[in-house]
């Protein structure tokens, strides 16, 4: 069987030749791994060792023999042309320096070129001093990239080369591999760019909302916003025309969208139903206060004593949508439950009358609020599919995928996968 051509890019960290056995364990593992090296990657170790046990020349250079057109046709040049022909890139150490480029779209050498360049999942290892991975710079370029959809297999803690003990240590090379793997195979059937959304305008919800206690407290919930960005980042991918409504959330705007930012339920209903004409889709993936509070105190509340707070219930946003919809326009909400998971939806789902419902079970840390990674089921009135646990892209990919099927033949064909 042909092997998968893999790219691992070798950064210049002092976990350098730990890429050495990287390689080895993907070729184990059936994958046919070829080597990009940045400038300072060669100090630490040598193309030739890359060379000798890959069997294919070791890429370092934008300006080597090989770098341009041949027979002047675009794939003739060599980043391009190892851009698309790759099924993965592998980042393994990635330095502090590398994130930061990526990060901010530098291309200054074969490498960062490369990468903006290739479609192709992107998964990255970093590596560095404790100092240097905690430093507010580097965790904000990480979380750029995640939210861009790129794979982090998060460093360890241990001891460093640097002779200091903390996190910053490159992950296990197995765990590395496995990385690659699952990145592989949550993109099967999605990594190829479709434009199955062109024509259609999806208005997304994300973030947890926030209800005043005073003018500095508020009652708000864990919702990190990531799986709505995903999903925004997904759609607007696939040629839809975004509209993000977010309630507060640390992450960057997602490009390419109409962003409006709102803090309460009520500002989410707002501006929900002032862009709900112009949609054909809507997703509903913010967690809404179902409570706020019935009188905001003007001035901060000083401790005195037992306090109670009266709650009123918030406008239930997706039933109001669901009513006033224009005839087509395809509304999705979410649900996140910690008991009874799929009893739940199902009912909601009904009691809602919603055209299909994402819900996931929020009880545990892997996945769910907060975290990179998700897992649920998709109910329409008529099927039920599982989403098995996957990062937040690789979820709004697959969600997307069969909101596509749904809308070409709706209650009808909408198959498991
Ligand atoms: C001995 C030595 C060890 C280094 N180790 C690391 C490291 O582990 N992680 C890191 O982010 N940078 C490390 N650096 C700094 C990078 O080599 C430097 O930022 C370089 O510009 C990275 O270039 P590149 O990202 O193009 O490979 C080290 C530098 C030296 C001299």
């Amino acid at each position: 069987m042909e092997r998968v051509k893999v790219t691992v890019a070798v950064t210049g960290g002092i976990a350098a030749y730990k890429a050495v056995e990287v390689v080895r364990q993907l070729q184990e593992a059936g994958f046919d791994p070829h080597v990009v090296m940045t400038r300072a990657a060669e100090e630490f170790v040598r193309p030739l060792t890359f060379a000798a046990i890959t069997g294919h020349k070791v890429i370092s250079s934008l300006w080597s023999e090989d770098a341009g057109a041949s027979g002047g046709e675009m794939s003739g040049i060599e980043h391009i042309n190892e851009a698309q022909t790759t099924a993965a890139l592998i980042v393994v150490p990635a330095t502090a320096d590398i994130l930061a480029k990526f990060a901010n779209g530098i291309a200054d050498d074969f490498l960062t070129t490369m990468y903006l360049a290739t479609t192709a999942p992107v998964i990255m290892a970093p590596a560095m001093n404790v100092a240097m991975w905690q430093h507010p710079a580097v965790q904000f370029n990480l979380a750029t990239l995640k939210a861009r959809g790129v794979h982090v297999v998060e460093p360890g803690a241990g001891y460093l080369a640097c002779g200091m003990v903390g996190g910053g240590r490159l992950a296990e090379e197995a765990e590395i591999v496995a990385a690659v793997a699952e990145a592989l195979s949550n993109a099967a059937g999605t990594a190829t760019a479709t434009n199955d959304l062109a024509g259609e305008t999806v208005l997304i919800t994300a973030g947890g909302t926030r209800e005043p206690i005073d003018p500095v407290r508020f009652i708000g919930n864990r919702s990190s916003g990531k799986m709505g960005y995903a999903l925004a980042e997904e759609a607007s991918r696939r040629g839809a025309k975004v509209v993000l409504v977010s309630a507060p959330s640390a992450l960057p705007r997602p490009a390419a969208c109409e962003f409006v930012g709102v803090t309460t339920a009520a500002e989410m209903r707002e501006a929900v139903l002032a862009k709900l004409p112009s949609a054909t889709m809507v997703i509903m993936a913010a967690a809404v206060s179902d409570y706020h509070v019935a009188e905001v105190a003007p001035q901060k509340i000083k401790r005195n004593g037992a306090r109670t707070l009266q709650l009123e219930p918030t406008t239930d946003i997706l039933k109001e949508i669901v009513a006033e919809r224009a005839p087509g326009t395809m509304v999705i909400g979410f649900a996140a439950e910690t008991e009874n998971v799929l009893a739940n939806g199902r009912e909601k789902l009904k009691r809602k009358g919603v055209d299909a419902l994402v819900v996931n079970d929020v009880a545990g840390t892997e996945t769910g609020f907060d975290a990179d990674r998700n897992a649920g089921t998709l109910l329409t009135p008529e099927h039920e599919m599982e989403l098995p646990a996957g990062t937040k892209a690789a979820m709004a990919a697959r969600i997307l995928d069969q909101l596509v099927v749904l809308r070409s033949a709706p209650r009808e064909r909408v198959t498991a996968r």
